[in-house]
């Protein structure tokens, strides 16, 4: 039985994140998505709203389990026997980022593996980041996430 876990911010899940889903849900007899608790970023989704939001649009996927995680990520992946780590490399600024982090989790802990998907190149320019900045100034953000999670970033805004 092969779990790997996909971590990552999540603030919120874009198309970009929900391919790569999509992909590794396939190589994986269960995948787990981990939700970095992280305190010290000021979120736009708490993590327990993220969590609703990834359940909701994963619904269906397969074998995906949503949790939170705070503290190392090699710690969560002993504590839970994860085979492996995945990650999706949108472009070379990802690169060097994403193989320091590799390496240093892999000297942190021996068995930690990580498996990088590239992005599809129709998704490569989307990041949470661009998608919250867009949204922010009144942008259409129709094609960079899934419908549910525009619905709850308008009622968000509108509360
Ligand atoms: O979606 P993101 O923000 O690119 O995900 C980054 C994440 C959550 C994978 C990374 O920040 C992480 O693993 N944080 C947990 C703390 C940790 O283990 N830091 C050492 C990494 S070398």
């Amino acid at each position: 039985m092969k779990i790997n876990l996909y971590p990552g911010t999540f603030d919120p899940i874009t198309n970009g994140h929900m391919d790569i889903i999509e992909r590794a849900v396939k190589f994986s007899d269960k995948l787990i998505i981990g939700v970095l608790n992280n305190p010290s970023k000021a979120p736009f989704f708490s993590v327990e709203e993220r969590i609703e939001i990834i359940k909701q649009v994963t619904e269906g996927m397969g074998n995906i389990v949503v949790d939170s995680f705070s503290g190392l990520l090699i710690d969560y992946v002993k504590a839970n026997n994860i085979d492996a780590v995945i990650r999706g490399l949108r472009a070379t600024t990802d690169f060097e980022y994403e193989f320091q982090m590799a390496q240093m989790n892999n000297k942190l802990y021996d068995k930690m593996e990580t498996i990088f998907l590239m992005t599809k190149s129709n998704l490569s320019y989307i990041s949470s980041s661009l998608v919250k900045e867009v949204f922010a100034f009144g942008g259409n953000i129709d094609d960079f996430a899934p419908a549910k999670v525009i619905e709850y970033m308008k009622a968000k805004v509108n509360k």
